[in-house]
């Protein structure tokens, strides 16, 4: 297994199948590793490899901008215990990307139940985290007839007694929307779109909080997001140079939005210019 890029989480094998038929994009396997359960996006899923990418990058990013994760680790799949879908395909030899199994709650939508969770720094974070990585798989408002609601992907763990816990999970659909990865990622840097506000969101953002988050993002380490990178397994087939061009779309999105996300999302007054010059200085 590759450890180099998981946090602490270090199953080494699966022991046993416990669901194979989730009804979700990418079908997680729910299984029993040598230490918890885990859910397990495999190579061999219905949506390719670049989706496990987006998934290990998008997460890795979460939990570097400071926001709550699953525990989550990049798994070898030795191919045994042989995991087989529902129509009839089989799970992949090689890395996929686990998670520890919480216990919780998908959000039923209600403000109430945001009032609840005790990480509400997170709710702001996550917006700008989504945005960053371009995440329409939360809350995506294309146009008034067409909005991507998904509140299955806004889950709430339940594991500590002082109340839920908000936890950034699902990037699969991240950066290029479930299509492959290719240079032309570099093309979306100034995306203006903001993703993953909910309208029960609104209540909840703190001016303070999105502001530190753009000073982290606008002192985004270089080496931190290639060191993310280099640990992309081989078969996830991100070829080296769209690897490049994808690191640059991170920091590059990451500057412009320490720039302008307050003005995009409203906390800020509308007097101010949005800055397209950043890396013509
Ligand atoms: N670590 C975890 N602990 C508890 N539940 C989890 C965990 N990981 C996934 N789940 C559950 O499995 C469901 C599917 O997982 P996830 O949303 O990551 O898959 P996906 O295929 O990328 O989904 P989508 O169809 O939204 O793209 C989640 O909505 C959640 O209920
Ligand atoms: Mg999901």
């Amino acid at each position: 297994m590759n450890k180099k890029n998981s946090n602490l989480w270090r199953p080494t094998i699966i022991k046993q199948i416990e669901r194979i038929n989730i009804e979700s994009s990418t079908n997680p396997v729910l299984v029993v590793t040598d230490e918890d359960e885990g859910y397990f996006k495999v190579l061999g899923n219905r949506e390719g490899p670049h989706v496990l990418a987006c998934e290990y990058v998008g997460t890795s990013l979460a939990k570097l901008i400071g926001l709550a994760t699953f525990e989550y680790c990049i798994f070898h799949f030795s191919g045994q215990p042989e995991i087989t879908f529902p129509n009839g395909s089989n799970a992949q030899i090689g890395n996929g990307f686990m998670t520890k199994k919480e216990s919780g709650e998908i959000w039923d939508g209600s403000e109430k139940m945001l009032a609840k969770i005790i990480n509400k720094d997170d709710i702001t974070k996550l917006v700008c985290l989504d945005t960053w990585v371009r995440n329409k798989d939360r809350y995506y408002l294309q146009t008034n007839e067409y909005i991507n609601c998904n509140l299955d992907n806004v889950f709430l763990s339940n594991e500590s007694k002082n109340g839920l816990i908000l936890k950034a999970f699902d990037f699969t659909h991240a950066f290029v929307h479930g299509r492959d990865i290719t240079k032309n990622i570099i093309q979306d840097v100034k995306d203006n779109t903001i993703y993953g506000l909910f309208p029960e969101f609104n209540k909840f953002l703190k001016e303070d909080v999105a502001r530190k988050t753009c000073e982290k993002l606008g002192k985004i380490n270089k080496n931190c997001i290639e060191e993310i990178m280099t640990n992309i397994p081989r078969e996830w087939e991100i070829e080296s140079y769209v690897r490049e061009v994808w690191i640059d779309f991170i920091l590059q999105r990451a500057k412009y939005l320490s720039e302008n996300f307050l003005l995009l999302i409203g906390l800020e007054k509308k007097t101010k210019q949005l800055k397209f010059d950043f890396n013509e200085e």
